[in-house]
């Protein structure tokens, strides 16, 4: 499917990892409003400097007077793990529910959830039906649980508003703009012990930017009312397996500390995103060469 064109496009977040490429790829060829608290000095003017408006708001306060009503799209990218469990419901899940009524009247919601609503243990692939759970306490406190929060207020502001929203529960994304498996080769780099849960292994599914940018407009195209749940998701692979590829590229090795307190295993099952939309292209160990290439070409060997 092709990206939009000629569109009013909300998209919070916009100086986040995962969204600052969309906003790069959609701010060519449309109106892009980013909007975030632009805590950090420069952050407004990287996103202007892609041709988007940089919109200051903070979605845990719900004053929302600089954002236009009138928007097509919103692709909703923001989150904060703040710690602090009031703050962090207040901009994950009521901001949301705020921003859906004031932007009632556009053709999509695009809400991006993430792995991280699923009940941890075990290896098997969650499917969208699995049970949800607090699974990412040992590193983000209040993420699982605002996440899921926040996935509530989407599913009621569908049908409350007629605004068809799409709920895409994201696994690990990565690419040029970085993500965890960069993490993982800057603690390769400065020799920090890598945790990894003591059930190996530790299987995620990686998704590269080319892939979730090309795959918009399909999550555009799979809002509904009710909202759509669907999981995002690139190839499988584990921890162990991408710094050992990682180990390879650069010649750094990965001193990986087993332990129960961490993040385990959670795989998801891609069928229902398959047929909404579509396979992705890049496979894993292309896409963490590129990553490297891109951002630490000094590490890479030969
Ligand atoms: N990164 C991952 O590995 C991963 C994995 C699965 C799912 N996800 C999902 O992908 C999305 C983006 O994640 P990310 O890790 O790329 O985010 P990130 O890098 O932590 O950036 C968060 C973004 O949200 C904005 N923001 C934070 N608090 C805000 C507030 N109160 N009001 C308005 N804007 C606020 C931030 O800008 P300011 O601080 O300037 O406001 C920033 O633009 C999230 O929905 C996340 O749950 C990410």
């Amino acid at each position: 499917m092709r990206n939009p064109t000629g569109e009013k496009i909300l998209i919070t977040g916009p100086t986040s990892q995962v969204a600052f490429p969309i906003v790069r790829a959609l701010a060519a060829d449309n109106q892009v409003l980013g909007l975030a608290r632009f805590s950090k000095d420069g952050d407004a003017a990287r996103v202007e400097a892609l041709g988007a408006k940089a919109i200051r708001c903070d979605l845990a306060s719900g004053e929302l007077a600089e954002v236009p009503e009138d928007v097509d799209l919103v692709l909703n990218f923001a989150v904060v793990k703040s710690g602090d469990f009031d703050y962090d419901l207040a901009a994950n899940a009521e901001g949301v529910g705020l921003l859906m009524s004031h932007c009632r009247g556009a053709r999509a919601f695009v809400h991006c959830s993430s792995a991280a609503v699923y009940e941890g243990g075990g290896h098997e692939p969650r499917s969208e039906g699995a049970p949800l759970g607090d699974n990412h306490r040992f590193m983000f406190p209040t993420y699982s649980i605002t996440k899921i929060a926040a996935e509530a207020v989407v599913r009621l502001g569908a049908r409350q508003w007629s605004l068809p929203s799409v709920i895409a529960r994201l696994s690990v994304p990565y690419g040029d703009n970085g993500g965890w498996p960069w993490y993982h080769l800057m603690m390769m780099k400065g020799g920090v012990p890598i945790p990894v849960h003591s059930e190996a292994p530790s299987t995620f599914n990686l998704l590269h930017e080319d892939d979730y940018i090309a795959q918009i407009p399909d999550l555009v195209a799979a809002a509904s009312v009710p909202a759509t749940t669907v999981n995002w998701a690139g190839d499988a692979a584990s921890i162990e397996e991408w710094t050992a590829w990682l180990g390879e590229l650069t010649g750094l090795p990965a001193k990986l500390a087993p332990t129960s307190e961490t993040i385990g295993a959670l795989e998801l099952d891609r069928a229902r995103m398959h047929e909404l939309l579509g396979e992705t292209r890049v496979r894993w160990k292309d896409g963490i060469r590129r990553m490297v290439a891109a951002r630490n070409p000094e590490l890479l060997k030969g």
